[in-house]
């Protein structure tokens, strides 16, 4: 049994210097495909399902799947709500035996975004599970603009609520599929002069390999969102799959064809969060 939580995995990856990937699930195939590639690598994951998932799967199917894969697996497993916008969502996630909630109150006002963390937060605690929140808000590409994260907000929001990790906004974009952008890296420093909570970078398809290697072992960066890049990754190989045999209509023999180049591309990702003393 290797369910954990997101503190579990996060306060050693401060502590030594790597980072945690936060991998977006949107089913069965993609989820067993990160987790046998984090076993390969020897390194924790986080399963994360975030809303188009849970417009897909209600949650309590989501729950039991994560815990299923958790309990089978030789490395930590967290599994962990994205982005949740209620109290009620999270509280079902809790309910479905996720391990970590994200509430994300980006869009609120400070006090707000603060106050109604805290509630999920405690009720995280409670129940012996991690919370994170977003402080300053991480726009999507082609979509709603970025507000790049106010260093004392982020202090303030720390000791508010009371998270066990921090979403920061600091030039990273969700939904890029290119990876000419790249982090802020002296906001980054700024916040982390300020607080000692691990710092998360969603929409971490966009940012350079190299920065994503540099900030993950010389940073308080202890959790990078990775979405749009394996779900490329994965449509290209189902997008093969389908097109090498025509007559092919049973779609687990389909899909059986994309496991594998899933798992290869999901290990050059969790490859380049490992420290120094992982590799
Ligand atoms: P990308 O899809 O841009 O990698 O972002 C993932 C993410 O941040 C999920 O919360």
């Amino acid at each position: 049994m290797t369910i954990a939580t997101l503190a579990d995995v996060l306060q050693p990856a401060l502590r030594d210097g790597y980072a945690v990937a936060g991998l977006v699930t949107l089913g069965w195939e993609d989820m067993r495909a990160y987790v046998a590639a984090a076993e390969a690598e020897n390194v924790p994951v986080i399963l994360q399902a975030g809303p188009s998932c849970r417009a897909h799967t209600p949650l309590p199917v989501l729950g039991a799947m994560f815990r299923h894969l958790a309990e089978n697996a030789s490395v930590p497993v967290v599994a962990h709500l994205d982005h949740g916008y209620t109290f009620d969502e999270c509280k079902e996630a809790l309910d479905s035996g996720f391990t970590s909630l994200m509430f994300d109150g980006s869009r609120l006002p400070l006090e707000e975004n603060i106050a109604q963390t805290k509630a999920i937060a405690d009720m995280a605690h409670a129940a012996g599970i991690s919370c994170e929140g977003e402080i300053g808000f991480v726009g999507y590409s082609g979509g709603e603009a970025s507000a790049g994260t106010d260093p004392a907000e982020a202090a303030r929001f720390a000791t508010g609520t009371g998270v066990d990790a921090m979403a920061v906004s600091a030039g990273n974009v969700h939904l890029q599929e290119n990876k000419e952008g790249g982090l802020d890296e002296p906001r980054i420093r700024a916040i982390e002069q300020l607080t000692d909570v691990p710092l998360v970078i969603h929409g971490g398809s966009g940012v350079p390999l190299e920065q994503r290697r540099a900030l993950a072992r010389g940073s308080a960066i202890c959790k990078f969102n990775v979405g749009t890049e394996l779900r490329m990754a994965f449509g290209a190989a189902l997008r093969d799959a389908v097109n090498s045999d025509p007559a092919r209509f049973d779609r687990v023999t389909i899909l059986r064809d994309t496991h594998d180049p899933l798992v290869a591309a999901t290990r050059r990702v969790l490859a380049g969060f490992k420290g120094e003393n992982q590799c």
